[in-house]
Order: C-alpha cells, then structure tokens, then sequence
C-alpha cells in the first residue's frame, strides 16, 4: 500500500510545516495519485499529501467578451470564499418541504437565521479542519456569516495560489471591469476536500446581463411607432390590479439584487413615476442600499428592476442589493448569497434577474447554491430569477449534435422561475403570448420536484410534437413556474425615457412585486409571508382551472437553430408549460387563491 494513497487525514498529526511542502503546483494534466498508482506509475512520483479537486467540472475556459489583462503581482490582495460542508441538509430539505407545504401543520412555521444556523452550521471538526489549514498558510484575514457556512479571506495571490494548488491568478478585463480569477483548476488537500464544497472567488466569471433595450442595440435609427409599450399603467390594467391594490403593512418588504456595475439612481424614479405612475400610490425612494452605489451613469437593468417592482408592489418598502463585486477576485453572486445568510432582518421577497449556463457550472457548486436557496426557503423568503432571454438555449455537443441549454439559477427546484410574453396585439391591452425569448426547459442537475410532477408529466403527455428526446432531460426540474409581459417596457434611466426595454428581467421583478402584494394581505390577516412558493402554486392550478392565470398557449421559444428542431424550443400549451409555466397573473383571483 503506497502511504501518499491513505485516504486518511489527521489534522493534528500533521505539522504546519507539512502543509506548507507543497509548494509547486503538480503539472495541470496530472491526475491525482491513485489513478497515477492504477496506472502503474510509482508512488514516489506523487506528492505525499494527495489532492482532490473540488470542482474538476467546472468550466474554466475564458467566457466571451473577456481578455488577458495583466499579471497580478505576488503581494495582490485575493479575496477567497471558502463554502464549508453543511450538516443536516437532508434535514434542511425535509423541513422546507413541510414549511412550503399548505397541507402540512408545519406549513409557514419559518425559522429564524439563528434557528436555522443551529441545524446547519459546519460541525467542529469541519471548523477546526479548515480555519487549522488556513491558519498554517498564515491566513488570518477572514470573516465569517451567521450560519458559519462560508468563510471569506484577504490573502495575498502567492498564498492563494499554495493554498488551492494549480491555481494561478491572472488579471482579465471585459472593457468594463477587471476581474482576477484562474483558468487554471485548483486542487486542496484530501483531508480538506470533504469539509469544503467549493471556494469562490476563483474561476466564475461575472454572467452575462440579460435585459436590453432594442433602441440601445441598434442604435436611433429605429423609428417610434405608435406601439403600446409598457407602463405600470399598462400592467396593473393587465393583471388587474385596482388603484387601492398597494400595499399597507409597515412591516412588508421586497428586493431586487443585481450584480452587474450599475447602479440606480431615486430621480429616475421620482422621474418615471411622474411620467408613467398613472394614479395609484406608490413610493418614492428606496428604503435600503446593501452594497455599493457608485456616482456613474444609471444602468438600465439597474432602473428597470426599481421601477418596475415599486409599480406591482406599490408602496412596499423596497431594498435594492448592489454587488458589482467589491473586490477584483470576488464573485457578485457569490457576494449576493453571502450576505443572506449574515442578515437576520431582510426582506420577504427578492427578484433577480441573472443566470449563467448550468452546464458551466460545477455539480458542487451547483448543489451548494441550491442549499443556500433551501435556506432561504425555511425563513419564509421568497426567491424569484428570471428564466432568461435564449428561449430553450442551445449548445453544441459535437459538430453538428445540438442540445438545448438550461440556465441556473432558472433550473433549481427552490426558486420560482418567471418567464415572459408578449402583447397579442401591441397595440393594445389584449391576451398575451409566448414571447419567443422567454427562457425554459429542463435542468440536467436537478431531478423534478414532486410539486411540478403531475403538471409536467401532464405536459409531455399531452403535446403532440415536442423537440426530440436527446435535446432535454425530461426528468429534470421543469422551469419557469409562471410568467408576465417581457416585452417593449418604457424604464427611465439618466433621467431619460428608454422604451422597447424587453427581457425576462422586466417581468421578475413585476411578479415579485404581485407576490409581495399578497404578502401584504396575508400580513394583515395575522398569516405567514408565502415564503417558498412553488408547492402552493402548482397545488392551487392542479385542476387548472382556478383563475389565478391568464393561460398563455399560443406561441413557442426559440432553441437550436438546426433542422432537427427547426429553431423551435417548446410551445405553450393549455396549463403549465415550459415557455410561460402557468401563465401570468389575474391579479383579484391569485389574491383570493393565495390568502385561503
Ligand atoms: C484584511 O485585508 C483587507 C484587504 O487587503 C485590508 O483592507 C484589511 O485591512 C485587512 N484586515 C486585517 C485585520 O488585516
Ligand atoms: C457578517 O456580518 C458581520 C457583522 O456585521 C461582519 O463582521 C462580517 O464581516 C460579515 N461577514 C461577511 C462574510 O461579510
Ligand atoms: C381581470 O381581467 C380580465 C381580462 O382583462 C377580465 O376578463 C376579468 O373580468 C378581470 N377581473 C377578474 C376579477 O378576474
Ligand atoms: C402605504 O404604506 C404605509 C405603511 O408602510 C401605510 O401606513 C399607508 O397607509 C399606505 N398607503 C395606502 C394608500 O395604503
Ligand atoms: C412590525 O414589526 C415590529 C417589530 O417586530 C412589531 O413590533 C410590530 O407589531 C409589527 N407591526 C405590525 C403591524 O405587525
Ligand atoms: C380539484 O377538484 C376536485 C374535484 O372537483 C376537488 O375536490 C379539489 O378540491 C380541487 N382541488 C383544488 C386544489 O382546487
């Protein structure tokens, strides 16, 4: 038995000096020990502390619209984010089934952030195992969050890059911003790995933003028609929404986060509530910044999201969480689920409008955010992304093999997935399509959840023609949940007025603001906040024909531009399907449904 093999590890045997020996990274290409062992290669070739890499499947290649731009120096500071095993997370599950369930008597029985740190914070050894190999690289410079799960240091790049051997820390820029990161993949000590799902601030790329406004892509040549466009007014006519449907409890509250370097500014809102507020009461400021606001220029996701959450959830207190990434090496995602579980007073809803490839992503990565999602579920929060703008997205298997391609956070079965359509008739209120971007699928991580599971099944049965069966995993988590307009927003950023503003980031934040209505009511009725929703949405639409939804079935998304799906993704059908989940929202109806 080759002693560099022993799967054991035994922290206090093993002196710092120990740790610190391995110093030169092995050669990238180079599996770690045993399989170099299997494949006959003598054992002293291999370093006696064996590695384990915790994400070898993450994509590290250089994302689009990214490029080298400089060495970082040996003292740079590195900011990590080490994910620490949680304990309990089966039992994390089980309980937010039972608070999410109506039918359960658990049902709505939310934790506190110190209740749910009890169940899931690291164990000891985790602790010790970890903050005892940091410590023997001499990194100190670490804080902490309330449920002890994630542990954030400073260390300078030359600690960072002994610390997660292979690593090597590049500067890279996209024309907006820098960022350091590693294309190269990491590896810790074997007795480390199983106390540490992953660390962040190491190969993610900030995603790519979603919205965009037609005028701002293709320049002024684009002549203004006398097309609708969408105002609040527009869409709490839609929806339904009277002038006394604002909210009224003081202790309501929702939040939309964003992660790109942008920021908002109040006059705009002041500024689009004159020009588009119509006459129902509405607030005007935000009541909290979590993170940095700079001086620049308003972004137009940035403005969007404000403006159109405080017009569905009028006069609710609203939040607005900014990470564009404090630091160079950090991940603003990362930064975003971070900070919730360090806040034990934050609001009931949040909307976000952000996603990346979920093939790009690592399993553990993956999971572990899904966790953090569970968690957020067990507080009563309510989670809401938006499904994305590449209809079922595609990606290229092998030359001339196509599948589709899900979106993450879109495909995790804890959030509550939004999708978007379209006007039938732009030029007035009508019923409303699919709008051919909106965002959906099938996860090929996720397995369906048992709340979706009738109505999906539902939905491959009945449809006569759906893409070919290579494309999706039809046993996956099914996205999105529901939907509203995507189309053709008016959003004023700069003080100017921007129309044709479309993506599934204009219709999360409009249904987050509904969801955040219904809270109110049910505040005021003495119940609970609807937390995670899902359960209780499909269980209301199971005989599908509750109200709730104006059902949109006419229209399909895009997906591969092949002949074998001829460009088509799937297509709305009568009840829940994976273009516009269960449709948009009547407003009264909805109301009536969630408050029983
Ligand atoms: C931790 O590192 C940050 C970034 O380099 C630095 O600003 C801060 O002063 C450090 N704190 C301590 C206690 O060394
Ligand atoms: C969590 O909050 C505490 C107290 O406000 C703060 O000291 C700590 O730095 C925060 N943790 C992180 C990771 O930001
Ligand atoms: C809601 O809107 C639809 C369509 O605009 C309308 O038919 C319906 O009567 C409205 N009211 C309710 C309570 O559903
Ligand atoms: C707006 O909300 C506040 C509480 O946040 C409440 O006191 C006030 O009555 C609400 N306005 C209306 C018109 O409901
Ligand atoms: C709002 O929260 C505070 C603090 O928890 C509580 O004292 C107050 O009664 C709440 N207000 C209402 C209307 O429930
Ligand atoms: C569905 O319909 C059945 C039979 O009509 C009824 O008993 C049940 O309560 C309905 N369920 C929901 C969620 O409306």
């Amino acid at each position: 038995m080759c002693p560099g093999c022993s799967r054991k590890y035994l922290p206090r045997d093993l002196g710092p000096r120990f740790w610190a020996r391995r110093r030169s990274p092995p050669p990238p290409a180079m599996a770690p020990g045993c399989l170099l062992l299997l494949m006959g290669v003598s054992c002293s070739l291999v370093s006696s502390i064996r590695g384990a890499f915790l994400e070898p499947d993450q994509y590290v290649g250089l994302p689009e619209g990214w490029k080298y731009a400089g060495r970082v120096s040996a003292t740079d500071q590195i900011l990590l984010t080490f994910a620490l095993k949680q304990q309990n997370v089966y039992k994390l599950n089980k309980k937010l089934d039972q608070l999410s369930n109506p039918d359960s008597s658990q049902y709505g029985k939310y934790l506190s952030l110190d209740q749910l740190s009890r169940m899931i914070r690291p164990s000891d050894k985790t602790l010790q195992t970890v903050w005892m190999w940091l410590g023997n690289f001499g990194v100190h410079n670490c804080s902490t969050v309330q449920t002890l799960d994630f542990l954030s240091c400073f260390m300078s790049s030359s600690t960072a890059e002994k610390l997660l051997t292979g690593s090597k820390f590049t500067r890279y820029t996209n024309g907006h911003q820098t960022v350091i990161r590693s294309l190269a993949k990491y590896e810790v000590p074997e007795g480390v790995s199983e106390h540490i799902d992953f660390v962040g601030g190491v190969h993610r790329f900030p995603a790519k933003m979603a919205v965009m406004s037609k005028t701002w892509k293709s320049g002024p040549q684009i002549k203004a028609n006398f097309h609708l466009g969408v105002t609040p007014k527009v869409l709490r006519k839609r929806y339904n929404l009277t002038a006394s449907d604002v909210g009224s409890h003081e202790n309501n509250s929702q939040a939309v986060a964003q992660f790109l370097e942008q920021y908002f500014h109040q006059l705009d809102l002041a500024a689009f509530m004159r020009l588009f507020g119509g006459s129902f009461v509405h607030r005007t400021k935000i009541d909290n910044i979590v993170g940095h606001q700079g001086c620049i220029m308003a972004g137009l996701e940035a403005s969007l999201d404000v403006e159109y959450i405080m017009s569905s959830g009028a006069n609710i207190s609203t939040w607005v969480f900014s990470n564009g990434g404090r630091h160079e090496s950090q991940e603003p995602f990362l930064d975003w689920i971070t900070l919730l579980s360090n806040m034990s007073s934050i609001p009931w809803v949040h909307t976000i409008s952000y996603g990346d490839d979920e093939d790009s992503l690592s399993v553990a990565y993956l999971k572990r955010i899904n966790n953090e999602f569970m968690k957020a579920g067990v507080r009563g929060l309510s989670i809401l992304f938006a499904s994305g703008d590449a209809g079922a997205g595609c990606r290229e298997i092998r030359k001339g093999v196509n599948t589709f391609r899900p979106s993450f956070p879109a495909s995790s079965p804890y959030v509550t997935t939004v999708g978007g359509t379209s006007f039938k008739n732009p030029f007035q209120i009508t019923s409303e399509v699919t709008d051919s971007i909106s965002g959906g699928g099938f996860s090929n991580v996720f397995k369906m959840p048992n709340y979706q599971a009738a109505a999906v099944k539902s939905y491959l049965k009945r449809m006569k023609s759906l893409p070919p069966g290579s494309y999706y995993n039809a046993a996956g988590r099914a996205y999105p949940d529901v939907a509203a307009l995507s189309d053709n927003y008016w959003v004023v950023a700069n003080l100017i007025p921007i129309p044709w503003v479309s993506g599934t980031s204009a219709s999360t934040p409009v249904f987050g603001g509904i969801l955040s209505l219904i809270n109110d009511r049910r505040f005021q009725k003495g119940l609970p906040a609807l937390g995670f929703v899902n359960p209780l949405l499909y269980k209301i639409q199971k005989n599908g024909t509750s109200g709730a939804f104006f059902d949109v079935t006419i229209g399909c998304h895009y997906g591969c531009l092949d002949e074998k799906t001829e460009g088509k993704g799937f297509c709305a059908s009568v009840s829940w399907d994976p273009v516009t989940g269960w449709g948009t929202p009547n407003y009264p109806e909805l109301l009536k449904m969630l408050l029983a």
